[in-house]
C-alpha cells in the first residue's frame, strides 16, 4: 500500500473560521477525512504545523523514507528558501512532490504570485479548494500504478 504524506503549513489549522470566503468553510479535519476516503488503497498521513523547522523535518523524513508528498506550504510558499532547499532533496531523490493550494494565489495579492517551491515540485494544483488535495493524491496513486 502506498503511503502518502500530506503536509500543511501555517494557519491551515484555522480553516473553517479563517477567511471562509477565500478558503471555504471546511476544517482541515474535514479535508483530511475526504482525502483519506478518496484513496482507499493508500495510507494517507495528514499533518499540519505552524513551525517551519517541523515542516522541514517532515520533508527530510519523506526523503529518507522515499514517501510521495502533497504539500500545502501556505505562506511559506512565498518566501521559505529553507523549505525549498528541503523540497529540492525530494526532487534529487526522485520522490514526487505535488504543491497544492486551496485558493489560486495568482488571482490574489502580488506577494502570492511567487512560489519558491514550484521550481522543485513535480506539479502544482491550485484553486480547487479541497479538491486540490484530492486531485493530488489521485495522481500520486495512479502514477504509482
Ligand atoms: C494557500 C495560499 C497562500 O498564499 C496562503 O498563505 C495560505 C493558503 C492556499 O491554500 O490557498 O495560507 O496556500
Amino acid at each position: 500500500m502506498t503511503t502518502i504524506l500530506v503536509l500543511n503549513g501555517p494557519n491551515l489549522g484555522r480553516l473553517g473560521t479563517r477567511e471562509p470566503e477565500v478558503y471555504g468553510s471546511e476544517t482541515l479535519d474535514d479535508i483530511a477525512a475526504a482525502v483519506e476516503a478518496s484513496v482507499p488503497g493508500a495510507d494517507v498521513e495528514f499533518r499540519q504545523t505552524d513551525d517551519e523547522a517541523e515542516l522541514i523535518g517532515w520533508i527530510h523524513e519523506a526523503v529518507d523514507r522515499k514517501l510521495p508528498v502533497v504539500l500545502n506550504p501556505a505562506a511559506f510558499t512565498h518566501y521559505s528558501y529553507a523549505l525549498r532547499d528541503a523540497a529540492a532533496q525530494l526532487k534529487q531523490a526522485g520522490v514526487p512532490l505535488v504543491e497544492v493550494h486551496l485558493s489560486n494565489p495568482h488571482t490574489r495579492e502580488a506577494f502570492r504570485h511567487t512560489s519558491v517551491i514550484s521550481g522543485v515540485a513535480t506539479g502544482v494544483i491550485a484553486g480547487f479548494g479541497a479538491d486540490s488535495y484530492r486531485l493530488a493524491v489521485d495522481w500520486i496513486q495512479r502514477s504509482r500504478g
